[in-house]
């Protein structure tokens, strides 16, 4: 026990998919044996986790009758207290599913995808998700000849306005959180940035119903900066979950532990979630390194919520240093929150003004000092 052990009240989560993955990859065999979801539920609950995640398809791992598989899923929860604020469908694994669910070009297909999920909807809303994840993994194509993307945008538009509005008639207590990956299963994927999400969230039936889950290597890999887009999210009310990891620049999807990529994002995301208003869980959407045993699997579930506790004190000491705060107003970075005009001003008002050009151009703004008091908390050598 030391100040970085987490508890329940830093509502930390994880996929069951995440420490299940057992490390089979288009080049290679599986690593490990599979895990049983019961047993992720206790592992993840002494480790300090507040709940768990899941695909429909992931508590099928070791018990292939549904409703025995669900039972005992329930009764793990049960025992340990662990939640499930969210959970989500698997329409990319299965064969079926290779051009798409919400938007292959088979349309029987489509209606199958969409009874997959009103299903789990189903199961989700019985456990007490209030989040209901959708990534499109295979919502995409290798071919630009193979897609008709106008009319699979329209296809994927009637599938979640269908799904929101089956959600508002049973009266459930749930929204959709959208997550955007540029490739990876597919050559590329639609809605392939928060950007693009943002976007289509606004041509929704019920947009108020509709979020991102924005996770960090997805937008890394689009060469994008994460924090950014994070920010965008909060500024439009749309961070209704987060999926943490690490990832080192545009390459294929690392799914590292969290910190374990860009460490200085890390910082700066874990300094926006603490004083940005995101209350949401911490989830925590990473793959145990291939080269890892059944017993590092929980060292490196453990690791993610260490490296954000850790994080989240280096973001206090941060903001606490007097140092930081002249830093801070040198750079006039609080002035950015002061409206450009002040109340009863108008345009015309600014023709009054004294500006002297050449002397507000020969002003620095000291961002260098600044960064690098950042960068000395988060080493370690300050505060
Ligand atoms: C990825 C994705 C997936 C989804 C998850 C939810 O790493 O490509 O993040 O892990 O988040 O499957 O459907
Ligand atoms: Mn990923
Ligand atoms: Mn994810």
């Amino acid at each position: 026990m030391d100040a970085y052990t987490p508890t329940r009240e830093d509502r930390f989560t994880f996929g069951l998919w995440t420490v299940g993955w057992q490390a089979s990859d288009p080049f290679g065999q599986a690593t490990r044996p599979p895990l049983d979801p019961v047993e992720s539920v206790h592992r993840l609950a002494e480790l300090g986790a507040y709940g768990v995640t899941f695909h429909d398809d992931d508590l099928l791992a070791t018990e292939p009758d549904r409703d025995k598989a669900i039972a005992r899923f329930k009764q793990a929860l049960a025992d340990t207290g662990l939640k499930v604020p969210m959970a989500t469908t698997n329409l990319f694994s299965h064969p079926v599913f290779k051009d798409g669910g919400l938007t292959s070009n088979d349309r029987d297909i489509r209606r199958h995808a969409l009874r997959k999920v009103r299903r789990n909807i189903d199961l989700a809303a019985e456990l007490g998700a209030s989040t209901y994840v959708v990534w499109g993994g295979r919502e995409g194509a290798e071919s630009d000849a193979a897609k008709d993307v106008v009319a699979a945008l329209s296809r994927y538009k009637e599938g979640l306005d269908l799904l929101a509005s089956y959600v508002v008639e049973q009266g459930y207590d749930i929204r959709f959180a959208l997550e955007p990956k540029p490739n990876e299963p597919r050559g590329d994927i639609l809605l392939p940035t928060i950007g693009h999400a943002l976007a289509f969230i606004g041509q929704l039936e019920r947009p108020e119903r509709f979020g991102v889950n924005p996770e960090v290597g997805h937008e890394q890999m689009a060469g994008l900066n994460f924090v950014h887009g994070v920010a965008q999210a909060l500024w439009q009310g749309k961070l209704f979950h987060i999926d943490l990891n690490g990832q080192h620049g545009p390459k294929f999807d690392q799914d590292l532990i969290f910190g374990h990529g860009d460490l200085t994002s890390a910082f700066f995301l874990v300094d926006l979630l603490e004083n940005g208003g995101y209350e949401g869980p911490r989830h925590f959407d990473y793959k145990p390194l291939r080269t890892e045993d059944a017993d590092d699997v929980w060292i490196s579930a453990a690791a993610n919520m260490r490296t954000y506790l850790i994080l989240k004190e280096k973001s206090k000491a941060f903001r606490a240093d007097p140092e930081v705060t002249a830093a801070l107003a040198e750079s006039r970075v609080p002035e950015l929150t002061e409206p450009t005009l002040s109340p009863g001003e108008s345009l015309d008002d600014l023709l009054r003004d004294n500006f002297d050009e050449t002397l507000a151009a020969k002003r620095g703004y000291h961002f260098t000092r600044l960064n690098q008091l950042a960068l000395e908390h988060l080493l370690g050598v300050r505060g």
